[in-house]
């Protein structure tokens, strides 16, 4: 038998640490949450997604009163941006998300497995990584792929 480890590294900076475009792309997530839909869970998430083109493309989550036909904000994102810009590709998401209290999360916060193999079909589309930048209200945590986030992901067959 043999074993092996799937390692998902993530690099943990303070917000000033991020190069200008990131910060700008962050704070256009943060900005998305409050376009964000959540009358049942209050926890109100924002998704900013950096094209090739140029473009950022938004979303914010978007609740239902029958719950599974709400969805995430990534998802309401990536969705929207290749139905959008179908010839860009994804460069960088940025994540961010207030808590019941209404304050961002101090600890940031990470897609679901649902929208991590989602955004998995858009890096796959791009042929090249799609960095991942999930802020909390004091840091933000680099991760380096769609990819890294899934281990054994699902792919087409
Ligand atoms: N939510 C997101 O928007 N993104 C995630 O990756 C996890 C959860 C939303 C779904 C729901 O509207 C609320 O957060 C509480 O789960």
């Amino acid at each position: 038998m043999k074993t092996f480890d799937v390692i998902t590294p993530i690099k943990a900076l303070d917000f000033d640490e991020l190069s200008i475009q990131e910060q700008n792309l962050v704070e256009i997530a943060r900005d998305a949450t409050y376009r964000s839909y959540a009358p049942y869970s209050h926890f109100r998430v924002g998704a900013a997604i950096l094209l090739s083109n140029g473009e950022v493309v938004t979303g914010a989550n978007q609740e239902n009163a029958a719950y599974p036909s709400g969805t995430c904000a990534e998802r309401s994102a990536c969705f929207y941006a290749h139905a959008q810009y179908p010839d860009a590709r994804f460069l960088k998401i940025a994540i961010a998300a207030r808590g019941t209290d209404g304050e961002f999360v101090t600890e940031p916060a990470a897609p679901c497995g649902a929208c991590r193999q989602a955004l998995l079909e858009y890096e796959t589309l791009a042929g090249a990584p799609v960095e991942i930048l999930l802020a909390g209200r004091d840091k933000v945590y680099r991760l380096e792929s769609v990819r890294s986030t899934l281990p054994l992901a699902f792919d087409s067959f």
